[in-house]
């Protein structure tokens, strides 16, 4: 008798990484903007990490939702090679983000740079009412995909250097 092949993790649709985004927003630490973000970054292993926003009294230290997500992911080994040696070589396949107060979210340029850094290739958000993606008939939210070269063209990332 075979052995059963291992078990193979379903890949997330780009609504369950919305879904995961949101959920991580309600999470975010925003007593000063009240803008709550959340970020789901789906990895080339399978993997996913979410990240929220976080604040700060001194207010230009607020960090983003994904440059949180970007940091969690690096510290749990998930991403990151070329830094410490037993990283594997992942890059991040979807970045989905999600603001509860605004739809869509789109990242900040800062944000877009650190996710260009790890290979970013596309980014899906919320679509709102009476913005991109909005549906005509009754403004229900169709979720924006975007390759990423449409968010950061002619980015410079360590293959420049
Ligand atoms: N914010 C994010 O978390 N991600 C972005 O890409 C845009 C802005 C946060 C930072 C701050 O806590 C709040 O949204 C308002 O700018």
């Amino acid at each position: 008798m075979t052995a059963a092949p291992p078990a193979v993790p379903p890949v997330p649709s780009d609504a369950a990484l919305l879904d995961l985004a949101r959920d991580a927003a309600t999470r975010a630490y925003a007593p000063y903007s009240q803008f709550r973000v959340g970020a789901a970054l789906l990895l080339s292993d399978g993997s996913v990490v979410t990240g929220c926003n976080a604040e700060n009294a001194s207010y230009g230290l607020a960090m983003c939702a994904e440059r949180v997500a970007v940091g969690r992911a690096v510290a749990d080994g998930l991403l990151g090679a070329g830094g410490a040696g037993s990283v594997p070589d992942t890059t991040i396949k979807v970045a989905a983000v999600v603001g509860l107060g605004a739809a869509p979210c789109f990242p900040c340029g800062a944000c877009r740079q650190v996710l260009h850094e790890f290979g970013c290739a596309r980014v899906v958000l919320e679509g709102g009412a009476g913005r991109e993606g909005a549906d005509a008939a009754d403004g229900a939210a169709t979720p924006l995909s975007l390759p990423f070269t449409e968010l950061l063209p002619h980015a410079f990332g360590p293959g420049d250097l």
